[in-house]
């Protein structure tokens, strides 16, 4: 039963952002369920090197893409069309941010972050729509999952002003879609994710039991934490959920941010 109602097996799932952090960690959850797996990055060198590595479990192939512009937009959806006929899964992973204290915030942090965060997931989702529409059907849709974050849920002490506007736009635009696309037998939902070891996450990557004090649970995130909803997402256990955005934090909003301080963090002082 279990192998039925979560089977990501041969379905053709693309990750943008897949080369590092947490793109990397669902491409390879993916990967080694069976999944048909596309990542996406600038720098060509590491996307390649990462679908080599993951190439080890499974089927995985790196394309070197900017999503910053329409440019790039419209590149990858010429990419994944010159390899596929369908897509049954598009992960937008990818995002930036741009840390500056409010008063002089500049208008380029503001459009960087707003690009590749909100335009670029807005304009691939509906430039792929005919791939996705494909194979849809309604007892098995297509399924869309925007990565957002704590930071537009309930978290906004976090001093990149866009990024924490961006990925709540992002939470909204997924309410949206939700409703647009399910008439295409696409199902759009969004992850929600705490802190996980990562580039952009340097703090949950360097000191993770310091930040680790703050979450319920004492941890930060992992590759099972984040690939098992994405699996979620993508396959027919989902299949009554649009629109929704699951938060994986580890409680830190819910319960942390609800006025409980973790114990150990409580301990502590
Ligand atoms: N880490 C956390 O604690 C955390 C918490 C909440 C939400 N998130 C969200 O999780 C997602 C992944 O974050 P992460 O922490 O894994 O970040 P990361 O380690 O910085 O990885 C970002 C990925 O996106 C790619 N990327 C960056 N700019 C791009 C562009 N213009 N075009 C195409 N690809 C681009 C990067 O590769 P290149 O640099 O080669 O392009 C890399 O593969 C993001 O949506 C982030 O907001 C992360």
């Amino acid at each position: 039963m279990i192998e039925e109602i979560f089977n990501v097996k041969d379905k053709v799932v693309l990750v943008t952002g897949g080369s590092k952090g947490i793109g990397r960690m669902i491409a390879e959850v993916f990967v080694k369920s069976g999944s048909k797996v596309y990542i996406t990055a600038r720098h060509g060198d590491v996307v390649a090197k990462t679908a080599e590595e993951l190439s080890e479990y499974g089927y995985c192939v790196g394309i070197q893409n900017d999503l910053s512009s329409m440019e790039g937009v419209d590149h990858l959806v010429r990419e994944i069309n010159s390899y596929e006929s369908h897509l049954d899964v598009l992960i937008n992973n990818a995002a930036t941010g741009w840390h500056e204290e409010f008063e002089s915030f500049p208008e380029k942090g503001w459009d960087k972050t707003f690009n590749l965060n909100l335009k670029s997931v807005f304009f691939l989702i509906q430039k792929l729509v005919p791939l996705m529409e494909a194979n849809a059907t309604k007892d098995d849709p297509s399924k869309v999952i925007n990565i957002a974050s704590i930071d537009g849920v309930g978290i906004a002490d976090y001093d990149s002003y866009p990024y924490t506007a961006s990925k709540a736009g992002l939470i909204h635009l997924t309410r949206s879609l939700g409703k647009v696309l399910v008439e295409k037998n696409i199902y759009v939902n969004g992850i929600a994710p705490g802190a996980f070891p990562t580039d952009m996450n340097e703090m949950a990557r360097d000191n993770p039991q310091v930040l680790g004090a703050f979450v319920p649970n004492y941890r930060v995130g992992n590759k099972e934490d984040i690939g098992g909803s994405c699996i979620y997402l993508a396959s027919k256990a989902s299949n009554y959920v649009i629109g929704e955005t699951i938060v994986v934090d580890g409680g830190w909003t819910s319960v942390a941010y609800g006025g409980m301080m973790s114990r150990h963090l409580k301990e502590e002082i």
